[in-house]
């Protein structure tokens, strides 16, 4: 009988060493993002994850001791992905909005962005009363969809994967402009010198990290990680670096 015990208490103790043991052992924070949305995240030469947001996942992790992965998806399958628990969190230059609310809770915000309109060099198009009966080209899912669809109605938005596509569309004349988020406006356009953006400004907006519902201990270890990250200067070096300091 006491051999018996013996080795139950053995065993018990193995158990929680194993445990312990795995608790050193750094967690690992699952990032889903659609990694062609420069700056904020895309593949860089050697074939790797970079950008704003990406690099900001990365800071958060360490911070709070775990290693950052991360999934590159469809943008309109990244909350869906945060609700199921496949991913831990979406960092992908993502617009806080009531309708998201409703099914991720969002971090504090870390920056923001403003829905521009790019056009073909001597369009007619030159300020956002102009779109009316236009095409419009946006990326499926995002505020620029969801906004000119309720604005200009879904016979004039034509949906494209990502934002290239869109551009590309637009350079060779399937739709008349695309609208989307400055920052990856300027970078598209960057490598087209028929395109310009209309000194104009559709909506602005500011970026958070979704998180599921149900993990509020996470979302309140994420922002405090934020926090100190914003105020040692961190996320506007991140920030400035990919984005020229004005
Ligand atoms: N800010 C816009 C939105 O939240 C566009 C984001 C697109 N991001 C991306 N990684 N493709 O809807």
């Amino acid at each position: 009988m006491k051999k018996i015990i013996c080795l139950a208490l053995a065993a018990v103790l193995a158990v929680c060493c194993f445990a312990s043991c795995g608790e050193t052992k750094k967690k690992e924070m699952v990032m889903g993002t659609n990694a062609a949305f420069p700056p904020y995240e895309f593949v860089d030469d050697n074939g790797g994850f970079a950008g704003i947001d990406v690099e900001i996942a990365t800071a958060v992790a360490e911070k709070l001791g775990m290693t950052l992965t991360v999934k590159d998806m469809e943008f309109d399958s990244l909350l869906t992905a945060v609700q199921s628990g496949s991913i831990d969190v979406a960092l992908a230059g993502m617009t806080v909005t009531d309708e998201r609310k409703q099914s991720v809770n969002f971090s504090d915000t870390y920056a923001t962005g403003i829905q521009s309109i790019i056009v073909k060099n001597g369009s007619t198009i030159k300020t956002v009363d102009d779109l009316k009966g236009k095409k419009i080209g946006v990326q499926a899912g995002t505020t620029g969809d969801m906004y000119c669809t309720d604005d200009y109605g879904q016979e004039n938005v034509k949906q494209f994967q990502n934002g290239s596509l869109a551009v590309a569309a637009l350079a060779n004349g399937q739709v008349d402009c695309v609208v989307i988020d400055n920052e990856p406006a300027k970078s598209f356009v960057a490598s087209n010198k028929d395109l310009v953006i209309l000194d104009t400004k559709y909506a602005e907006e500011d970026y958070a990290a979704a998180i599921k519902k149900e993990n509020t201990e996470f979302l309140d270890n994420f922002n405090k990680a934020l926090k100190e990250l914003k105020e040692s200067g961190k996320v506007k070096e991140i920030i400035d670096k990919y984005i020229a300091a004005k």
